[in-house]
């Protein structure tokens, strides 16, 4: 077992502050995570940052925003067939987000399930008026609860994601540390610059995230390096080592946080949340 998938705790706090804990709650500053290349950890870091977030008692909201709904999966939650889910609040004037949120076994974790009805919503919004803002509106009674949302975007750059994107002011890039990582950024950054420029002033890129990251390897160094080199300040302190430990978790549908504690993985999103609190980027 390497360093890197070892269980000791590593007590990283030094680098970023622990926050101290809030006295009131909202309005939630809402994050889409984005890529538009499969499997590069948006969802896993979805669900690890809201769960480091809880734990610094922020009160969290996670949507999911893929027709797979694995954030829901993640989390403990998959939606069946007949539940209410992101679909009906997107399309449905009878149904709100809050009729589709539901707690999660973790204090502070709120999900909007999602299942493949989803998939719809991609064609049916094309003919709505408004179409890029469907989720933005639903979003609107349920941001003062919150103090952070998390949108998982599914790996495409279609009418969903463009909606995450106006619903947002910050993105967050998984990038997978390997060769083929920055191919597709471009057409991103250009699309978040677009959405920006049309339907959203407010929306910035919050950073780009490393992970998947093997230190063993030459490889995964060099292609830190030249993210670092395109991105400079926008690529975050934090990055997240590849481990076992995370597919595990996913089995086990269970935030890392909370299946291996102190485990690394776990460490490295706490770090994260810390370092996002500390740029403004969450409460
Ligand atoms: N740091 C990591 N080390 C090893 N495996 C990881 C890591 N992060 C995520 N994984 C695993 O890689 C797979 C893909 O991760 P994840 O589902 O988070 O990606 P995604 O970008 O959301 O994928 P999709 O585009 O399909 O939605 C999962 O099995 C997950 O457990
Ligand atoms: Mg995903």
């Amino acid at each position: 077992m390497s360093a890197a998938e070892g269980n000791q705790p590593i007590d990283e706090s030094a680098d970023f502050p622990v926050p101290p804990p809030l006295t009131d709650h909202g309005p939630a500053r809402i994050v889409a995570l984005c890529n538009q290349k499969g499997g590069v950890g948006k969802t896993t870091t979805t669900v690890n940052v809201a769960a480091a977030l809880a734990e610094y008692g922020r009160r969290v909201l996670i949507v999911d925003f893929d027709p797979q709904g694995a954030a829901s999966v993640a989390l403990g939650i998959p939606a069946r067939e007949s539940d209410k889910t992101v679909y009906d609040a997107l399309m449905s004037p009878a149904t709100a987000l809050k009729d589709v949120i539901v707690r999660t076994a973790w204090d502070g974790i709120d999900v909007a399930p999602a299942n493949i009805d989803l998939s719809a919503a991609e064609v049916q919004l094309v003919g709505e008026v408004a179409r890029e803002s469907a989720l933005a509106r639903a979003l609107r009674d349920v941001a003062e609860d919150y103090d952070s949302i998390l949108i998982d975007c599914q790996p495409s750059l279609g009418l969903l994601t463009v909606n995450a994107l106006t619903a947002a002011h910050g993105v967050i890039i998984p990038l997978e540390t390997e060769y083929f990582a920055l191919r597709g950024v471009a057409l991103l950054v250009e699309t978040i610059s677009k959405v920006a420029d049309r339907l959203n002033p407010k929306l910035k890129i919050d950073g780009i995230l490393a992970t998947m990251y093997d230190a063993r390897t030459l490889h995964s160094r060099e292609v830190l390096e030249r993210v670092r080199d395109a991105f400079g300040n926008s690529v975050f302190d934090t990055v997240i080592a590849r481990t076992v430990k995370f597919p595990d978790a996913s089995v086990a549908a269970e935030p890392i946080l909370f299946f291996a504690p102190n485990h690394a993985g776990a460490n490295a999103y706490r770090r994260l949340a810390r370092e996002l609190i500390a740029r403004g980027d969450a409460a």
